[in-house]
């Protein structure tokens, strides 16, 4: 129509209303559903966090334990999965395997015919949050070789998840405190972000009146980019190829700043942050901690620190407005506690679940909401006869 405005990347266009999460990107502020990140940081559990965001308030006690039993008794998957797991190959991105078993998910958990019938809506809710860390750690497990394990329902949320991954058959697991506590922090951390790129696919898809399974497998697909999740994965590689080419920083920087093809500070600049994204705060406090608690001496840390220091010097990224994101200083934690590279983004999935979740059942709870569906500005050929031959 006449009024169609051309918009690249939705800079300026809101697709929807939404009472889940604030963000002031010029002043650097972060709340969900009103709270600021730093004091969900500070006081909460990713479960509590995952219900806030859901539905609306802070849980009772009541309802946070029986929020928290529910989950635990889903945690199983049918057995059958496993055999879906073995068939794909050793080598595949655990990205790719998670969002085909949240896609399998609904082949065999999608019991009602209408996607939205609360009851199948809440059921759904809770065995992706039951399952998610389940298969998160069966994709990391097949990547190693290692064998599967069974969810260990005693055990907490995150501890559970972190005896699938490190835990073997062989002998005892022990839950380390300190990778606990910091882990369930990154998670809080990574739990909503308004109407990011995966957040907006979940709604998108969900919009055609898709089942939440296959909405949120779309979301896992639309994270795994470098330009969205998977930056904590490129950062990593970032700081692996300064380390190994031996030329220091400033030359990376350079390279950088020349706009060499493929050649980006990952980790850096956003799309609503125009300061210093809070999270990267928050989780910069938390990699020296977790580094220091655990005795890991990591130059990779100091090569992040040495390329932060010389970008927010620098007026290439001062003019742009470029400031560490959330993902600048992850994927160093994530390797001092043991997770293999390709396993980051899959670990920012796990802590979006409830953030995709709470969109999915605000837009389905909204009666403005319509299909998806974004115009186009046609730049082709004008009407023309297909030749006679
Ligand atoms: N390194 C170097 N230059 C950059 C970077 C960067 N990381 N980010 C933006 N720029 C430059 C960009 O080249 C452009 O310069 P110019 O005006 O000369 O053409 C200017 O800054 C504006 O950038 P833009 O591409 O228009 O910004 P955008 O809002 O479209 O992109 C972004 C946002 C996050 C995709 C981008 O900053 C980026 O690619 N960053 C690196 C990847 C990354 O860390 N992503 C994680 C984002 S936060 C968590 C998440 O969503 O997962």
């Amino acid at each position: 129509t006449g009024l169609t405005t051309l918009d690249y990347g939705f800079v300026n266009t809101a697709a929807t209303r939404s009472a889940i999460t604030y963000i002031d990107g010029d002043a650097g502020i972060l709340r969900y559903r009103g709270y600021p990140i730093e004091q969900i940081a500070q006081n909460s559990n990713f479960l509590e966090t995952a219900w806030l965001l859901i539905y609306g308030d802070l849980p009772s006690a009541s309802e946070l334990a029986n929020f928290d039993d529910r989950i635990r008794h889903h945690t199983l998957l049918h057995e059958d999965m496993r055999r879906f797991f073995d068939s794909l190959p050793h080598k595949a991105h655990p990205m790719s395997v998670l969002a085909s078993g949240v896609s399998a998910l609904s082949t065999f958990y999608q019991d009602s015919l209408d996607p939205r019938d609360p009851e199948q809506v809440e059921i759904s809710t809770i065995r992706l949050l039951a399952k998610l860390p389940v298969m998160a750690a069966y994709a990391h497990k097949k990547s190693v070789g290692q064998a599967f394990l069974y969810p260990d329902n005693s055990l907490s949320f995150v501890d559970n998840f972190l005896k699938l991954n490190f835990g073997n058959m062989a002998e005892p697991y022990e839950i380390n405190p300190v990778v606990s506590k910091a882990l369930e922090r990154l998670l809080m951390l990574h739990e909503d972000h308004e109407q990011n790129a995966s957040t907006s696919t979940v709604r998108l898809v969900g919009s055609t009146e898709a089942n939440l399974f296959a909405s949120v497998s779309s979301g896992i697909n639309a994270l795994f980019g470098p330009l969205h999740g998977g930056a904590n994965e490129a950062v990593l590689s970032m700081l692996g190829e300064i380390q190994a080419s031996g030329q220091g920083v400033e030359k990376y920087v350079e390279r950088v700043k020349n706009k060499e093809q493929g050649v980006k500070l990952m980790g850096f600049g956003h799309r609503v942050y125009k300061n210093y994204d809070p999270r990267a705060t928050l989780v910069k406090e938390s990699a020296h901690e977790v580094l220091a608690a655990l005795g890991v001496q990591d130059d990779l840390l100091d090569i992040a620190q040495e390329l932060e220091h010389i970008a927010l010097n620098d007026d290439y990224f001062k003019e742009r407005r470029l400031y560490p994101n959330v993902d600048f200083y992850t994927g160093v934690i994530y390797k001092a506690m043991g997770f293999p590279t390709r396993m980051f983004t899959v670990l920012f999935a796990i802590g979006r679940l409830p953030g995709w979740v709470a969109h999915w059942r605000e837009m389905n709870e909204d009666p403005a909401t319509k299909i998806g569906r974004p115009q186009q500005l046609y730049v082709g050929s004008p009407a023309r006869d297909y030749p006679r031959r």
